[in-house]
């Protein structure tokens, strides 16, 4: 990243300056100043504003136990409540909340009254196995009505969901649960991808079996059909339990800090974390942010095109919208089925006003638009579009550009969203009606949000210069701990260094020596980014070596054009070093071990084998020179300190 050229900047048309929820600069740096000056004021009253609670809070934010902090933690009120009840009693009963469409193109709509009904009958049915407040429900669901339905009820009882996506395998379902202590189980049979069913049931079996003994019951919703195992007394068809079950479910009042869900993901160790959010504040930011960052009005639909097993899924389609008595897709499909028009299609179809996707997407439907010109987004009527979004990993400016021409018809801001797991919502991201954009800078916090760019000492760095992102002030949708782990929670996020004062986000930043804007350089942990999907390295490194033949594995990343970054795994078998044919052999056999380990998405796209991996003298791995070998760059560093430098040769 260079700042010697000065940014071309994109200004929102007038139209959507005039009509935005925070019109203009001057908005934006109002709102600043407001949280600025009284910050706890500044969210006390938004928290007021849009959250209806059954209990009121008269403290907005207790730091006497830092860094676990609590935002309006005397209040009480139940998400299911905001999301659904409330729409119901302000009228919009028939108005529709979820428009479905599967894989196969067949769509359905479900109004606010419909869903209330459909989550209350969960909730009961739910209820009825003995799940009650405070117990872990994990689900293992595609995408679908029912997963919605299905995290709605755990939130309408007070039960904390913990979403394990449908593409991670058996073993990786099974630590999930046993580390959140799960007593039930929500999944399908299958799942419809491309056109293919998926099993799905007969994994989370799998898992079962290989001993989960907090489970008591499994709910199996009927989606793809065919022959599927049930074991008796442990297993039941939700359609079967639902039918006997009322359709009214009193929500359970819960106090703001009660964690709505966990959702596992990557760090630095080999095991995944158990990121726990809350009720009140984390409610608060997905509302906020679908106001101020996607702007919604009552007439949109919106389309946010990730999966509910990540967080985007949790707060922009799950929470966020419904909370705002929005309309928006639920999409089964992949944006390649039955062929690279599908997302452009989707959005004539349904007139979608607001679509947020990731750039990995928008990467390879480029590349499809490239080469098969039917299916390019021009011969498509997107003239609905008002917004467009992008999260996930960094978007290279030219495919925002791409995106902001093709998609968008160059009139429509992008937002690019920076924000993580653990952030509950969006941290750094243009407003529309606001912020100039640039393509490939997230560009500037969130209202309220006080972000830095800080050096090793925690001292902020002059923009221009790079450093480690951190965020100054605790904000209410943050995570609250590492779910059994609280001193990894310490440690990962308020490190010593930093004197526990700043929350580290694991990423590097640099900000515009001119307008400040923040661009996001890449990780600065053992974390990689593969198709927006983060996965540690340690994690893959742990699969290969639980594999027979391997003694040693190290795992590095590098750029991809197509899917950000790319895992690369330079491997020491325990036999001798294969070559040729025996080569490929082990490394296909290593790739499907690594996908039935964690999940397809971990498979390494590229294994190399030596007798030994660079190390230095005292035993330590050189990941830089790996890094270097991986990218086919020459070495050029010193290698002088290099116990065995003859083993980058065979690594390259
Ligand atoms: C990591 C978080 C945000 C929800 C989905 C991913 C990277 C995310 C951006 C962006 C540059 C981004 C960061 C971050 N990231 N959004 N707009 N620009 N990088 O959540 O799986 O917790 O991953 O994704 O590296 O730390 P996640």
């Amino acid at each position: 990243m260079t700042n010697e050229t000065p940014q071309k900047l994109y200004y929102p048309s007038e139209e959507v300056v005039k009509n935005a929820a925070v019109s203009g600069m001057e908005a934006y740096r109002a709102l600043c100043a407001e949280a600025a000056q009284d910050y706890e004021g500044f969210w006390g009253k938004r928290a007021k504003e849009l959250i209806d609670w059954q209990t009121p809070f008269t403290q907005v934010l207790d730091e006497s136990n830092a860094p676990f902090f609590k935002w309006f933690a005397d209040g009480k009120l139940n998400v299911s409540y905001n999301c659904l009840d409330r729409q119901v009693n302000n009228g919009l009963g028939d108005k529709v909340a979820l428009i479905f469409e599967g894989d196969k193109g067949d769509v359905s709509k479900v109004t606010y009254k419909d869903l209330l009904g459909r989550v209350s009958k969960f909730a009961n049915a739910l209820k009825s196995l003995g799940v009650k407040k405070g117990d872990r429900v994990v689900i293992y669901l595609p995408m679908s009505i029912e997963g919605v339905v299905a995290m709605q009820a755990c939130a309408r009882i007070g039960a904390t969901h913990s979403i394990v996506f449908g593409g991670f395998s058996a073993q990786s379902l099974a630590d999930r649960i046993n580390d959140a202590g799960a007593v039930a189980l929500i999944t399908s049979d299958g799942q419809n991808r491309g056109g293919k069913a998926l099993p799905l049931k007969s994994i989370a079996d799998e898992a079962l079996a290989s001993g989960c003994p907090s489970i008591k019951n499994v709910l199996v919703v009927k989606r793809t059909g065919g022959e599927t195992a049930m074991v008796a007394g442990r297993d039941i068809w939700a359609d079967d339990l639902l039918a006997t079950q009322s359709d009214v479910c009193e929500p359970e009042w819960v106090e703001a800090e009660h964690p709505l869900f966990l959702l596992y993901t990557s760090g630095s160790t080999g095991k995944p974390k158990g990121v726990q959010h809350s009720t009140g504040g984390y409610l608060l930011h997905a509302i906020l942010t679908m106001k101020y960052t996607f702007d919604i009005k009552p007439d949109d639909v919106f389309w946010c095109t990730a999966d509910i097993g990540w967080v985007t899924g949790h707060t922009y389609i799950t929470y966020g919208p419904l909370a705002c008595g929005a309309t928006e897709i639920v999409f089964e499909g992949v944006p390649t089925y039955p062929d690279a028009g599908r997302f452009w299609k989707m959005i004539q179809d349904h007139k979608v006003n607001i679509f947020y996707t990731a750039p990995t997407a928008i990467r390879s439907l480029i590349k499809a638009a490239d080469n098969t010109p039917a299916v390019h987004p021009k011969n498509y009527d997107l003239s609905s579009l008002r917004i467009l979004g992008s999260v996930g990993e960094p978007i290279n400016p030219a495919a925002w550009e791409w995106y902001y021409e093709n998609v968008g018809g160059s009139r429509c801001p992008i937002v690019d969203t920076f924000w993580q797991t653990e952030t509950g919502g969006h941290m750094i991201t243009p407003l529309p009606g606001a912020t100039p954009l640039v393509p490939g800078s997230c560009t500037l916090p969130f209202p309220g949000i006080q972000a830095a760019v800080v050096d090793e000492t925690g001292t902020e760095v002059p923009w221009g210069q790079g450093g480690i992102l951190v965020v100054q002030r605790p904000w209410p949708s943050m995570i609250r701990t590492i779910w059994g782990d609280p001193d990894r929670f310490v440690k990962s996020y308020y490190p010593a260094d930093f004197q526990g004062k700043l929350y580290l986000a694991g990423d590097g930043a640099i900000r515009d020596k001119d307008t400040g804007y923040f661009t996001i350089t890449g990780r600065i942990d053992d974390v990689l980014n593969v198709s927006g999907h983060r996965m540690g390295t340690m994690e893959i490194e742990s699969a290969l070596v639980a594999h027979e033949k391997v003694a040693e594995a190290a795992v590095v990343g590098r750029p991809d054009d197509l899917t950000g970054e790319a895992i690369v795994a330079f491997v020491v078998l325990k036999g001798a070093r294969p070559t040729g044919d025996e080569a490929v052999k082990v490394i296909k056999e290593l790739q499907n071990w690594v996908g039935q380990e964690i999940g397809p998405i971990a498979k390494p796209k590229d294994i190399r084998f030596g007798e030994n991996l660079p190390k230095t003298r005292s035993g330590k791995i050189m990941r830089r020179l790996l890094r270097q070998l991986a990218k086919g760059e020459e070495i050029t560093q010193d290698t002088s300190t290099l116990e065995n430098p003859a083993i980058l040769e065979q690594l390259k």
